[in-house]
């Protein structure tokens, strides 16, 4: 008898990434690449090479790396990269100065300073102006019987929040939400009009921190503002300059904001397209429990979060992860989304299981720079999908999931629009 050769054993070709494919289901490549190249350098549409961390334990271990510093300065930069790494337009502008683009020491002091103000407490005194944002919100489409849940919805309602919460007065946070969609629309692409956007958000934070100083009384009023809180923190004697305040400011925003407007977007298109999960949840809320949506928007960031990846890391010295060797300059891009899918951590990873249990996923990140904001976005999560769910309970999609366009930006995943249609 003749025994038959095996077959030759093939690995398929590696996916091609940061296509149109790519943007739109994502997942399919991360998986090619947590088994075939877990720790792999890439060149990324802005021409920067970096090296994409897929697994979930090398993610967790390398957002906890110190040797992996925040700080641009350490990124050995070829010519045609320069300036691609930070925030769109201000690159060495004071903004810059803040949570996510410094290490410890500094980092700890600035981190200790701002949890003064923003604590969970303040968060939780927050709930009933965020359940009124949202029904205001709404109210004004609720009539209409279609909507698109972005522009109606997810876009508006973290703007207003976050602004509220700093101490915005109400008559400027269309300004805000107006810099804040020219920085959405056109973060990874032209320039000119995110630059100045971010300038004049930067103009205004400098400018309003000054009159809040000048009007500062001596002692802490109840319910004051998270700018006058960050004004008035501090440690050990140590305060907050106002350009650092007003870094701080910002980045809450910017870090608080195209995040939350994608968990509601991501989550509702998730739960819309789950319909099991979803009248789960429905009938859950029904009876007045809170375990099932508290589980689910944590299982919704596992499934599908806002942050693909997370924020850039620079080597500052040899180091290996994932039995790579990486050298001193070299971008490290720690891919979230693959790691919250890694079989090797959670069972079923491409279910929607919004009752899942042991669910440590990174959606937040790991280790110091943990997300700041988690109770604040966590709340506005709560509140957007029960409130969502409840108000308009035969929510359906619009539009056929094909035609559905994702923004395709490197860092955030979300989509661009996501008509709605429900029982007016
Ligand atoms: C950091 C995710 C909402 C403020 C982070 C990081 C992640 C993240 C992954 C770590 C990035 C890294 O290590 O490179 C999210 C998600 C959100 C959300 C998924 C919504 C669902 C918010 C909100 C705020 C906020 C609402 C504030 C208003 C921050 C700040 C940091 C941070 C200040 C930097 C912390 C540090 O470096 O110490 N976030 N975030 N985030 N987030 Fe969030």
């Amino acid at each position: 008898m003749t025994s038959q050769p095996h077959p030759p054993i093939t690995t398929p070709p590696a996916p091609e990434l940061f296509t149109w494919e790519f943007a739109t289901d994502p997942y399919p490549a991360y998986a090619w690449l947590r088994e075939h190249a877990p720790v792999h350098r890439t060149r990324l549409p802005s021409g920067v090479e970096a090296w994409l961390v897929t697994r979930y334990a090398d993610a967790k271990q390398a957002l906890a790396d110190q040797r992996l510093s925040k700080n641009p300065a350490h990124h050995d930069e070829p010519e045609h990269a320069k300036g691609k790494t930070g925030i769109p337009g201000e690159r060495k502008a004071e903004l810059m100065t803040h949570l996510l683009n410094i290490d410890p020491p500094d980092h700890t002091r600035l981190r200790r300073l701002v949890s003064k103000a923003f604590t969970p407490r303040r968060v939780a005194e927050f709930a009933p102006r965020v359940q009124e944002l949202t029904d205001d919100l709404i109210d004004r489409f609720a009539g209409e019987g279609e909507a698109d849940l972005i522009h109606d919805f997810a876009f508006p309602l973290p703007i207003y929040a976050i602004c509220d919460l700093l101490g915005v007065p109400r008559e400027d946070q269309d300004d805000f939400r107006d810099w804040a969609g020219m920085m959405i629309r056109h973060g990874g692409g032209p320039r000119g009009g995110v630059a100045r956007s971010v300038k004049k958000m930067r103009g205004y934070l400098l400018d309003l921190i000054h009159r809040k100083r000048a009007d500062l009384p001596e002692r802490p009023e109840p319910g004051e503002d998270l700018i006058s809180g960050l004004i008035r923190a501090s440690d050990h004697g140590e305060h907050l300059t106002e350009n650092e305040a007003a870094a701080m400011a910002f980045i809450l925003l910017f870090a608080g904001f195209e995040t939350t407007v994608n968990l509601i977007g991501n989550g509702t298109y998730a739960l819309l397209t789950h319909p099991e999960e979803r009248d789960r949840l429905q009938r859950s809320l029904a009876k007045g429990e809170r375990t099932l949506l508290e589980t689910g928007v944590e299982e919704l960031l596992r499934y599908d979060g806002p942050v693909e990846l997370a924020t850039w890391r620079f080597a500052t010295e040899p180091l290996t992860l994932g039995g790579q060797d990486i050298a001193p300059g070299d971008p490290v891009l720690v891919v979230l989304a693959a790691a919250d899918r890694d079989p090797a951590r959670f069972a079923g990873p491409d279910t929607l299981d919004l009752s899942r249990r042991d669910n440590q996923h990174l959606g937040y990140g790991h280790g110091i720079h943990y997300c700041l904001g988690a109770p604040l976005a966590r709340l506005e999560g709560q509140t957007a999908l029960a409130t969502l769910l409840t108000r308009l309970p035969d929510l359906r999609l619009g539009a056929d999931p094909a035609d559905l366009r994702w923004r395709g930006g490197l860092i955030m995943r979300g989509l661009r629009t996501l008509p709605v249609e429900f029982t007016a």
